[in-house]
């Protein structure tokens, strides 16, 4: 059996980011059948709908195929103001056009958040779902991974709390059902 080709996208650009440290960290858990490749948003433009269409830049191009040729997709992103970052949901905006032929339609996501305060992105999360299921995206259907308290779980760039890491690693199986569903054309 092939792997399953995961796409990784962070809203956070920081270089130490604990949002891509947790991806790192999943891509090098050598999970069964996981390929899990991280595509940076560093090089997305706002959104501008003169720009959009057979002119649309070649980093959307490239984003819009990169989420067409996965199975499936981990989409983590910090808590800011209440909301996901503006990096992540940019690259959003872009990835649901041309509208009705968007390549996250279909598509199952698993999300997560995180943040140094307890409550772990609750709120950025929830706004993630809902913007993915107005693209009819396929958010995996399971309990939030929420990881607060980031700061004390992240050493040298890499998630060393083998609990989360251990959820996590539970929801990426869950996100492989979702991608057979998908597969075997089940609905829910
Ligand atoms: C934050 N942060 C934050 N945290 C939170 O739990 N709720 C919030 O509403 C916000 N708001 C917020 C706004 C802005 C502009 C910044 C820069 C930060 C803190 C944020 O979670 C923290 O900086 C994370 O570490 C950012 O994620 P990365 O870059 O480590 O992945």
């Amino acid at each position: 059996m092939a792997n399953d080709k995961i796409l990784g996208l962070s809203g956070s650009l920081r270089s130490h980011s604990y949002c891509t440290a947790v991806l790192k960290t999943i891509q090098e858990s050598a999970l069964t059948g996981v390929e899990l490749t991280i595509h940076s948003l560093a090089d997305i433009p706002l959104y501008n709908q003169d720009e959009d269409g057979d002119r649309s830049p070649a980093s959307i191009k490239a984003l819009r195929e990169a989420i067409r040729q996965s199975d499936g997709i981990i989409m983590i992103s910090p808590e800011y103001n209440h909301g996901m970052s503006g990096v992540l949901k940019n690259a959003l905006d872009w990835a649901s056009r041309p509208y009705g032929a968007s390549s996250l339609a279909g598509k199952p996501v698993l999300t997560m958040t995180t943040s140094p305060a307890f409550t772990g992105g609750v709120r950025a999360q929830t706004q993630m779902n809902e913007t993915l299921l107005s693209i009819q995206a396929w958010p995996v259907p399971r309990a939030q991974t929420v990881i607060g308290s980031i700061h004390e779980k992240i050493r040298d760039d890499r998630l060393v709390d083998e609990v989360t890491l251990g959820f996590i690693k539970n929801g990426v199986v869950a996100l492989q059902g979702e991608i057979v569903r998908v597969r075997n054309h089940v609905t829910r």
